[in-house]
């Protein structure tokens, strides 16, 4: 069953009932501050960092779910329907957005947009409208709020407001009741025009911030304290103030602050009344940051309000972030009789890398932002489908990522956002790391041609005393696994790959122990073919940029070390059928007809096929026909099979998941485009574009009721055919499936790729696709690409004409002249 619908030319997905299989969030924020918001108006914001700079609190994994938002209360005492079950006399009380009351709403509706979420509800002849949305480059939330009334009778329409305020770090503010219940602070500010919440907390001492909850209209009374507003034993579904219908104008000292304006409104029949609510972070600079003894600078959100405290002011900032993702979307369009894939490919699919470049893995609904910080390989493989958008960003991103990697080349697992400094606490030691990195550099070079990043002076460890040009990274990345090899030649894999559960060194027995930090037996000789095929996959990029920029000895020892790594693959990562996946701390097989368990693994065969290893010999076509039958489902491939049945001290978190989820043969999506990509390679277009659908939530979106995530974006992970709830997903947002699956699809499938030369066109699609339209901003001008496949075949190229005349090969030149042009392309076996 549906719960909605994609509603294409707004670039919106409609929901049209709350009560959703799972909340369905959208996220709000560009660049700096960041709002989760889900189709009831649940979630949370924060400045930068969702650990340690949190506005307001939410409540991970509670009954009932999604509990914490901006919450809106209304109070209709002039209903013309039925009143509310509640005991409140005549007078109506409600949730506009369904949570916290689960109110019966006779219209509801919530759009999630490019960056900003719409709810829509009424009840008994009450409209109420909410936009939600962070503005450019500022550091707030805007909600306008417009209530109308659609009876025939005046109505008086009490709005009580409601945020609930974390006390900033967020992991503290779940853990340190001791000192917490001691520490709240606000102020509350009454002026003719507006009236303003400011919460306060530890302003007095080190901090030099504070939050604001401000609306653009004097009010009836305010409360700060949750306990005052809701009453101790209540939960949000039932504030005792709405019932009152009188706030207490409660002052928080301790406990819990909190944030409500009590707005009253009369409405005559018709007439609609429009509130603008900011809730921002303001920051002083240290000696400014008292107006008096107690009395906090009010200047920055003086500033906020001034500048978006009126609904011209806040339409305005609308529209300007409706145009800034206009025009960000028009880098790549797609035009295609699917319109499923035209319109993840075009617009979602997209929407999804920019959250996931800006998030890396720290904040969903899944990710409790206070776990993991940016990775170093997730954040590199994100920005391959983000670079198209914002490369300058995806630039300096590069150089902070680059600067946390060690001397040798090896790389903290996870650097924070805040300080951009590596983590102690995970270390490093995932073999896989330094890689990434000239994946994600090939990738920002391919995409701007500007070679000039190679020598910015980038520091090691974050030690400006160990800097050295970025391409001396490259170099560090390359070699270390060229001098980590392990007895079958193959790179050794430390305490995982991109696999963080194939743990061969932990040999944890401990409970509680962490399998990415433990190395209980350090054997020094397991090994990961994966690794090997990464390996072979992006070293080419590495020699390519040796050759142009005059590194030509380098790149022929490079050379010569991918064909060596090349060769221990072809000798001992081949099982007969398909890749081996490595060799445990006993020089085990992983990943072989030798196993029991865990016979075949997706992730060695997929980026095997993609280097190009056994495409000519016929290894490869074999590797991916195993693939699909051994691994393939209706939802998509499984990681591995047979799933382990018993938990491995040898194998470590992989072997500890329920059979069929996660690492464990659930279908982990992050790998199913590199299978995509490997069909590409062989010239199977049917097959690329098969796995490609069967992950791509737009074509389940009727599947919800066992799907249960968005159907607009990609979940890290879908039950496998081992788990009872098959098909059914989880950990929706943040994966870095949404860069591989756009990789997938823009360059491979589609096949518009940018290379070190120009644009390649070189589709491999479905024989009955009749052709496509992609238009594509590169190097500083537009490409209009029409692809003809009359002919019906999934790859080949007869011809290809730009701006009408005939052009040898398939790589489109740099014009860089702002222009646009016409490239025609007739596909033909
Ligand atoms: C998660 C991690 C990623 C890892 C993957 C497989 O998505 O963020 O780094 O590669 O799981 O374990
Ligand atoms: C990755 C894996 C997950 C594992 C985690 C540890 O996210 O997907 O299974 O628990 O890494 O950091």
């Amino acid at each position: 069953m549906q719960y909605g619908y994609f509603d294409d030319d707004a670039r919106e997905y409609v929901i049209t009932r709350p009560d959703t299989p799972y909340p369905w969030i959208n996220y709000l924020g560009s660049e700096e501050f960041f709002g989760l918001f889900s189709n009831t108006s649940g979630g949370y914001c924060f400045y930068r960092d969702a650990r340690m700079l949190r506005l307001t609190r939410y409540r991970y994994n509670n009954a009932p779910a999604d509990s914490g938002g901006r919450y809106f209360y209304l109070r209709d005492n002039n209903a013309s329907g039925s009143v509310c079950e509640c005991n409140a006399g005549t007078a109506d009380i409600w949730s506009p957005s369904w949570m916290p009351m689960k109110s019966k709403l006779d219209r509801y509706e919530c759009r999630h947009g490019m960056g900003y979420s719409r709810i829509f509800s009424s009840r008994n002849g009450l409209a109420f409208s909410q936009v939600s949305f962070v503005p450019l480059r500022d550091t707030c939330e805007i909600h306008k709020i417009t209530l109308t009334n659609e009876s025939n009778v005046d109505k008086n329409v009490d709005m009580f407001s409601f945020v609930e305020f974390c006390l900033w770090n967020a992991n503290d503010d779940m853990t340190n009741f001791q000192r917490n219940f001691s520490i709240g602070e606000v102020e509350v500010e009454q002026l003719a025009d507006t009236s303003r919440i400011y919460h306060k907390t530890e302003y007095r001492e080190r901090r030099s911030h504070y939050a604001v909850w401000a609306v653009n209209v004097p009010v009836a009374g305010f409360d700060t304290d949750r306990q005052a507003f809701l009453g101790l034993y209540n939960g949000f579904d039932h504030p005792e103030t709405v019932f009152k219908g009188e706030a207490n104008n409660s002052v928080a000292s301790g406990w819990a602050p909190v944030g409500s304006h009590h707005i009253k409104a009369k409405l005559s029949p018709g007439e609609a009344k429009t509130f603008v609510f900011v809730l921002g972070y303001c920051e002083n600079p240290q000696d400014q940051k008292w107006e008096r003894q107690n009395v906090i600078n009010k200047k920055p959100a003086n500033i906020l309000m001034d500048k978006y405290g009126s609904p011209e002011a806040a339409n305005k900032a609308l529209a300007a972030l409706n145009k800034y993702w206009e025009d960000l979307l028009k880098r790549f369009t797609v035009e295609a009789d699917d319109k499923k894939m035209a319109r993840m490919a075009g617009v979602w699919n997209q929407y999804q890398c920019m959250v996931t470049f800006n998030m890396s893995r720290s904040a969903s609904y899944f990710e409790s932002g206070i776990g993991r910080g940016m990775g170093f390989r997730d954040s590199n493989q994100d920005l391959l489908g983000f670079v198209h958008l914002v490369p300058e960003r995806a630039r300096s991103r590069i150089l902070d990522i680059a600067a946390t990697q060690f001397p040798d080349g090896s790389a903290y697992h996870q650097y924070q956002p805040l300080t951009k400094r590596g983590n102690n606490e995970i270390g490093s030691g995932f073999n896989d790391d330094p890689l990434w990195l000239i994946c994600g550099v090939a990738a920002y070079i391919k995409e701007t041609g500007d070679y000039g990043i190679l020598d910015e002076k980038v520091p090691f460890d974050n030690d400006d005393k160990l800097a050295d040009t970025l391409f001396v990274h490259l170099k560090r990345s390359f070699d270390f696994t060229v001098k980590n090899k392990g007895p079958h030649g193959l790179p050794l894999i430390g305490r995982a790959d991109w696999n963080d559960c194939l743990n061969l060194n932990c040999f944890s027995s401990t409970p509680g122990e962490s399998f990415q930090t433990t190395a209980n037996y350090e054997s020094g000789v397991a090994e990961s073919v994966l690794i090997a095929a990464i390996f072979a996959f992006t070293g080419p990029d590495y020699v390519e940029i040796c050759r142009r920029t005059n590194r030509n000895d380098e790149a022929e020892y490079a050379e010569k070390q991918i064909s060596i790594i090349t060769e221990a693959v072809n000798q001992h990562g081949w099982d007969g059928d398909w890749f081996v996946r490595a060799y445990d701390a006993y020089g085990k097989k992983i990943g072989s007809r030798e196993c029991e368990d865990g016979k075949i693994f997706i992730e060695s065969n997929g980026f095997a096929v993609m280097a190009g290893i056994g495409i000519e010999d016929g290894r490869a076509a074999k590797a991916l026909d195993s693939v699909k039958e051994h691994l393939d489902t209706k939802y998509g491939i499984v990681l591995l099979q047979p799933a382990y049945k018993d938990y491995h001290l040898e194998l470590g978190e992989v072997s500890s998941y329920p059979p069929g989820y996660k690492e464990n043969a659930g279908i982990f999506c992050h790998n199913n485009p590199w299978v995509t990509i490997a069909e590409t390679r062989l010239g199977r277009g049917n097959r690329a574009f098969e796995t490609y659908t069967k992950i791509c939530p737009a074509y389940r979106e009727d599947d919800s009721d066992l799907r249960r995530m968005e159907p607009y974006v990609y979940a890290q992970m879908v039950a496998g055919k081992d788990a009872p709830r098959h098909g059914e997903a989880k950990n929706s947002w943040l994966t870095g499936t949404a860069a591989w699956t756009f990789v997938s699809i823009s360059q491979y499938i589609l096949g518009v790729r940018p290379v070190f030369d120009g644009l390649l066109v070189d589709p491999c699609i479905p024989s009955n696709m009749k052709g496509f339209t992609v238009t594509r901003h590169f190097r500083g001008a537009d490409y209009r690409i029409t692809v003809d496949n009359s002919a019906g075949v999934e790859k080949g190229i007869k011809s290809v004409t730009v701006d009408g005349i005939a052009h040898a090969g398939n790589v489109l030149p740099v014009f860089g002249d702002g222009k646009t042009h016409d490239v025609v392309v007739i596909m033909n076996a």
